[in-house]
């Protein structure tokens, strides 16, 4: 039996690799990829996803544009990481695959309502606008997702677009408290984790040789990408963040997590956007996340090495 999922997304390098990872996982059905704005504008991002199915040897995918902006903030982007296309590295051809009519929105809810309650899972791997959108649209829905695995916040590690924020909450802070307060089954990703996955030389290496379009493409994507983290950190390899969800939906035993309350600061313009993680269960709120702090990596990336070999 595959695993019904809808990968909800801004690529986005890290994004890109992850949507190959989960295309290349038989585990997997991609029922849709929804595309949001964040790391570019929407329409970058609904196009690159677009560009990332066929790279992988998967045109017959479903991609669908979703919102053009947060709920109330102006947009954040960041194309100081990933450059002006979202997916600077690798010349992608213009893709012949057409972008589906249907709104993000609607497509999610339409497949959660179809659906058998409790099947399917949503990954997200950027600002949570389109599921938050989803979940005004037709609450009843929160009570047919199966879980919500999203890349996002940091506690420990604290923040990358400001000192306390990451950026996939920080760009819709007010989406992610909705979702994350919808009473959903939520396994989060932070930073505390993602920082720990790095593209070493020599795990890059790995993608370039590979004897397929994927493998070398993925690796001048990486090329580009770590170069803004990599002098920051001053680590060998920026941290690979998206691809950690669709590892945790494969290999869950791969991360060390723990079962806590996660908050969304709203109001204060100083830490707008940082999640309030209770890891030391200091306070009575309850558990509505697991929070993921460590990853095997070495074990994450033998699995990202050979589900991208799969590919076309
Ligand atoms: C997240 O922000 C984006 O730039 C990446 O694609 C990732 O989803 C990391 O903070
Ligand atoms: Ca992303």
């Amino acid at each position: 039996m595959t695993h019904p999922i809808i990968i909800d997304t801004d690529p986005g390098q890290d994004d890109a690799v992850a949507i190959m990872m989960a295309l290349a996982s038989p585990e997997l059905e991609v029922l849709g990829i929804t595309a949001v704005a964040g790391n570019v504008p929407l329409a970058l991002t609904e196009l690159n996803a677009r560009k990332i199915c066929e790279l992988a040897g998967k045109p017959d995918v479903k991609v669908f544009a979703g919102a053009i902006r947060p709920i109330l903030c102006n947009l954040v982007t960041a194309e100081h990481v990933h450059g002006k296309t979202g997916l600077d590295g690798p010349i992608l051809p213009e893709p012949k695959m057409q972008l589906q009519k249907q709104h993000a929105v609607d497509f999610i809810v339409d497949t959660l309502m179809e659906r058998p309650a409790g099947t399917v899972t949503l990954c997200t791997l950027g600002p949570l606008t389109n599921i938050a959108l989803a979940l005004i649209k037709e609450p009843r829905i929160s009570s047919r997702i199966k879980r919500i695995v999203a890349m996002g916040g940091g506690f420990f590690e604290g923040g990358n677009i400001t000192p306390a924020a990451e950026f996939n909450i920080y760009v819709d802070p007010h989406a992610a408290r909705l979702v994350l307060d919808a009473g959903i089954p939520f396994t989060l990703i932070p930073l505390d984790c993602t920082h720990q996955a790095l593209t070493t030389k020599a795990r890059v290496e790995k993608f370039r040789t590979m004897k397929n379009n994927s493998g070398p493409a993925v690796a001048l994507m990486m090329d580009f990408f770590e170069r803004f983290d990599v002098e920051k950190y001053g680590t060998d390899g920026g941290p690979l963040h998206d691809p950690c969800v669709i590892a945790w939906l494969l290999r869950p035993e791969l991360f060390t997590s723990r079962d806590v309350n996660v908050v969304v600061e709203c109001e204060s313009q100083l830490t707008m956007g940082m999640t309030i993680v209770d890891w030391w269960r200091v306070t009575d709120r309850k558990p509505n996340a697991t929070v993921c702090r460590g990853i095997n990596s070495d074990g994450f990336f033998d699995l990202l090495t050979e589900r991208l070999a799969k590919l076309a």
